[in-house]
């Protein structure tokens, strides 16, 4: 069976339902390794868990996930990005399927921006860019609310995610499955 990394970061738990929900989407059809990173993890500015690392090195396919902070990705996610960039050097990621999701306060308040981000990173490391094949705004079941092809962008409405953002997350981990099984 394929391995499904979900490599998130989340401070007050919502990026962390999404990771959730993309993990549930991919359940049965993939291993899945829920990768949390933590504050913890990152000592005067670096990310040190080379575990987590690792665990991606053996991935088939990485789900990115960030709260859009200040308009881009978290300090804490960056910092893991930056340490990826031995990884990046040899292109040990190369060829893996990627698919990212983010979450902000706002209905547009700039998830696009951590989206790009999350898709030139998976560029930079030669890896094989997942979106959502579901028309934004178009959809029956009300997925992709907010019409992101990019990837999941979410907004807390009345300070909770919307059921058919957590729909949209698991429907990407099933796609990033999918695409995984297709890729082996
Ligand atoms: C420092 C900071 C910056 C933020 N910047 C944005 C932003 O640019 N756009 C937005 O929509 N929400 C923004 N938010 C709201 C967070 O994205 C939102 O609360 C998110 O749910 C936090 O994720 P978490 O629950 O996984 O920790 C910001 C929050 C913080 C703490």
């Amino acid at each position: 069976m394929p391995l499904l990394a979900i490599a998130y970061f989340s401070i007050s738990g919502t990026t962390e339902q999404l990771a959730h929900a993309v993990a549930r989407g991919a359940a049965g059809m993939t291993e899945i390794a829920l990768c949390r990173i933590a504050g913890d993890d990152i000592a005067a500015g670096r990310f040190q868990n080379e575990v987590l690392l690792q665990t991606i090195d053996r991935a088939d396919a990485v789900a990115f996930g960030s709260p859009t902070y200040m308009g881009g990705p978290a300090a804490q996610f960056k910092a893991f990005a930056d340490a990826s960039s031995d990884r990046w050097s040899q292109q040990r990621w190369a060829n893996k399927i990627a698919g990212g999701f983010t979450t902000g306060a706002c209905a547009s308040g700039d998830q696009l921006h951590t989206l790009s981000y999350l898709s030139i990173l998976a560029a930079q490391h030669g890896m094989l860019w997942c979106g959502l094949d579901i028309p934004g705004g178009e959809d029956p079941a009300g997925r992709n609310r907010l019409g992101s092809q990019l990837g999941l962008a979410s907004h807390q409405a009345d300070g909770a995610l919307p059921q058919s953002d957590l729909s949209t997350a698991e429907y990407l981990g099933q796609r990033l499955a999918k695409m995984a099984a297709r890729n082996g």
